[in-house]
């Protein structure tokens, strides 16, 4: 049985070296693969992967852009999967690929695990996937959930981490009775009104805001990763305008730590919530589980007031998100006291079904179980060792860092451009955008699928035979970068 206390995280990464490291890269033009070498990685899709595009092809006429998920959106044309077990997916074509985007991060047991999908399959049998009734799996998965972060006293299952966002800040304004919402700039908190905002580039606003009117927005606000005196001034300035009803944070730092925080950040944090008088929401729905079974608050030891989840808390399966946290905070969502201005209303047809629940509750134990956030989190270091390892040996600016299983390979820098050089980022986010797309097409003809061509997560799943063959796949591509010789 795994050590509850035990986190995937070995060591967290020195923040002032990374940063250093990516501010060198950002200095440098970009080095893309060479063009010969590009054109060959190309034909791979051409020449091995027909069936997925005569499906990806005749999709957009029928599916905006072709296909349905936003990770999919693969340069030159999506791959359709067919088959997934564990480290490996299998497309249409029949190619195999090492599989580093685990759904976007919620099979840290691997993909399809079967200890899960059986239970998955056996309650299906019995009562299928819904009722609209109550179901003894909500109250497990509760409970079990409670048991790993004590700052989880209630839990109100919902149907995604956006909806769980949603939620958690009805909740806050409910509680504080304010109304500003503090984020940090380039977090990535899901898609509702609000939160898109200051959406993957810090300083950015409601540059994304297509669709959503200033309003939805109108009190939200951001401050820059790692800034704790822009979020007091942010804090001093809202006590004057009515207050801040809440703080929000992915706690490895924004994008899922790919502009990491420093070690004590999320403490700052807390101890400026504390004194504005605003609720803590750690945003872990990437964290939580994934980092340890006590998640990023067990790892860095600060107590939320809200906690969103999702991805792993059903194991991968449908209807991944929710908001658990302070017994007097969720008691807003009781269903009984509507009407008298106390409740903050959630609610969905297959929110909290018997078969997300029952997935959830048994992934978790299988976890537990199996330790398989603390494997995943060394896989991660191997994988990031040998890629710093290959970085060196190449003489190349590229860098590679990890929270754990959560593995990231900077080559174009360009998820570490911001407004605070708002020129650079106008010229520059174009073709540094499009290099990370070409590092990902030439990742996936080697054989590796990553997310977005710059992100990793592994798994239970990945022996450290798949991570040594991941590695020469990586090799392969690294090698053929402009001014690398041979
Ligand atoms: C940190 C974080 N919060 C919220 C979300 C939104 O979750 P969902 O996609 O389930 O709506 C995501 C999704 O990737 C996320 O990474």
């Amino acid at each position: 049985m795994a050590d509850p206390q035990a986190f995937a995280i070995s060591e967290w990464p020195d923040t002032d070296e990374i940063y250093d490291r990516l501010e060198v890269l950002l200095k440098q033009p970009p080095r893309p693969i060479r063009r010969d070498a590009m054109q060959e990685f190309l034909g791979y899709f051409e020449q091995r992967c027909a069936h997925s595009r005569a499906l990806t092809d005749e999709a957009k006429q029928y599916i905006p852009g072709g296909v349905q998920h936003n990770l999919a959106f693969n340069y030159p044309f999506p791959l359709a999967v067919e088959k997934a077990e564990g480290a490996h997916l299998w497309d249409v074509d029949g190619n195999r690929y090492i599989d580093f985007l685990q759904a976007g991060g919620p099979t840290v047991l691997g993909s399809n695990y079967a200890p899960v999908r059986e239970r998955v399959v056996a309650l299906l049998q019995s009562c299928g996937p819904v009722t609209g009734l109550f179901h003894e799996y909500e109250l497990k998965l509760a409970r079990e959930i409670g048991c790993f972060m004590p700052a989880i006293e209630m839990f109100r299952m919902l149907g995604s981490g956006t909806e769980g966002v949603m939620a958690a800040l009805r909740a806050a304004r409910t509680f504080t009775g304010k109304k500003k919402v503090i984020k940090i700039g380039g977090a990535y908190h899901g898609w509702s009104d609000p939160m898109v905002y200051g959406l993957h580039i810090p300083g950015t606003g409601r540059r994304e805001a297509t669709g959503i009117p200033r309003s939805a927005s109108a009190h939200t606000q951001e401050c820059f990763p790692n800034d704790l005196g822009q979020l007091r001034r942010l804090l001093l300035l809202n006590r004057l305008r009515g207050g801040t009803a809440a703080v929000i944070v992915e706690p490895v730092g924004p994008e899922s730590g790919t502009r990491p925080v420093t070690r004590d950040f999320n403490q700052g944090v807390r101890d400026l919530c504390d004194e504005f008088g605003a609720l803590l929401i750690f945003d872990e729905v990437v964290t939580g589980f994934r980092l340890g079974m006590g998640g990023a608050q067990g790892f860095f030891g600060v107590k939320p007031d809200l906690t969103v989840l999702g991805k792993c808390i059903t194991g991968g399966y449908p209807m991944a998100g929710g908001v658990g946290g302070r017994r007097e905070v969720m008691k807003h969502f009781a269903a009984g006291i509507g009407g008298t201005g106390e409740r903050a209303y959630v609610g969905g047809t297959l929110a909290a079904n018997p078969l997300s629940c029952l997935a959830g509750y048994h992934a978790l134990l299988e976890m537990e179980r199996t330790d398989a956030p603390v494997i995943a989190g060394r896989a991660g270091d191997r994988l990031t060792q040998g890629l710093q390892e290959i970085i060196e040996r190449l003489g190349l600016p590229f860098v590679a860092y990890n929270q754990g299983s959560i593995v990231h390979l900077e080559t174009s820098g360009v998820m570490l451009l911001d407004m605070r050089h708002p020129l650079k980022l106008l010229r520059e986010l174009k073709p540094r955008k499009h290099m990370m797309e070409e590092m990902g097409a030439a990742y996936m003809a080697q054989g590796v699928v990553t997310l977005a061509g710059s992100r990793m997560y592994t798994s239970l799943a990945d022996t450290d035979d798949v991570i040594d063959e991941a590695l020469d796949r990586f090799e392969s591509v690294l090698s053929r970068v402009e001014g690398v010789d041979g």
